[in-house]
């Protein structure tokens, strides 16, 4: 298998196993290893949820446990769904030039660059009162019916991202909110970043629809490579609801590293 490593952030309110469906496709075909952390205060992590959980927090984390994700030298693809995606630029912006050896590529799947409005931010607040008067089942209502495609009803991906949503501890879900209002603008990340990129999103994304993707992929012009991937029948959880369209774009970028 080759030696190569796709570093993978997952969403809010979601945890790590998001990816196993794309890190069987990937693993199976030899395509690249996949390493796919818990964030803090969820799932497998040790460190405890923090009160706001900015994105220069989770890129620190990354980067402090980066040694026991990615062993010794090797190469990485680094990938992030979503707030994933947000932590991937903030550890570009913070970790990227110490580890410029290494870091091959960009993988963002339904993400984007920009950092919330006023509408979004009142918004965050407006989620963190509903899980604090009502607990994990607020962000439930609130997310599940947005993170798929409708043609993912009923498909273990929902039942699976259902079970995720309610896994994480509502503590942790506030602090996300908290640190996904306070995120900044990243398109300065992406204006200087000059390795391959690959954007993917799900046709149906209705959280990150097409157009944020667009202004990614347009916003790199020191890639030597950038492709913008819509993916056939999936919504925001593009890599959970169609993993092997999604496998076959990263298989084509990591040719090319
Ligand atoms: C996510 O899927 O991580 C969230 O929808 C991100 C966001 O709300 O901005």
């Amino acid at each position: 298998m080759s030696e190569n490593f796709l570093l993978s952030v997952h969403g809010y309110p979601l945890d790590r196993r998001m990816w196993g469906p794309l890190a069987a496709r990937l693993e199976g075909d030899r395509i690249c290893r996949v390493a796919a952390p818990d964030l803090r205060g969820r799932g497998t992590s040790r460190r405890p949820a923090a009160d706001v959980h900015a994105m220069s927090l989770f890129a620190d984390d990354l980067a402090a446990d980066l040694p026991s994700l990615v062993p010794g030298d090797a190469p990485f693809l680094l990938c992030g769904l979503s707030m994933g995606g947000y932590v991937s630029l903030e550890f570009l912006r913070r970790h990227g030039a110490r580890l410029r050896n290494r870091l091959k590529g960009l993988v963002l799947c339904d993400t984007k660059a920009t950092a919330d409005d006023d509408t979004g931010r009142a918004k965050r607040k407006e989620a963190i009162e509903a899980i604090r008067r009502t607990g994990i089942d607020a962000a439930l209502e609130a997310m599940a019916p947005k993170l798929l495609s409708p043609r993912s009803k009923g498909t273990p991906a929902e039942a699976l991202v259902r079970e995720m949503i309610l896994g994480t501890p509502p503590a942790t879900a506030m602090a996300d909110l908290a640190g996904l209002a306070l995120r900044s603008d990243a398109f300065d990340v992406l204006g200087v970043f000059d390795r391959p990129v690959l954007v993917v999103c799900g046709e149906d994304d209705a959280i990150t629809p097409i157009t944020d993707a667009e202004a990614m992929a347009a916003a790199c012009p020191n890639a030597p490579f950038v492709r913008l991937f819509t993916v056939p029948r999936a919504g925001h959880m593009a890599p959970l609801e169609n993993p092997g369209e999604v496998a076959s774009a990263i298989a084509d970028l990591a040719k090319r590293i």
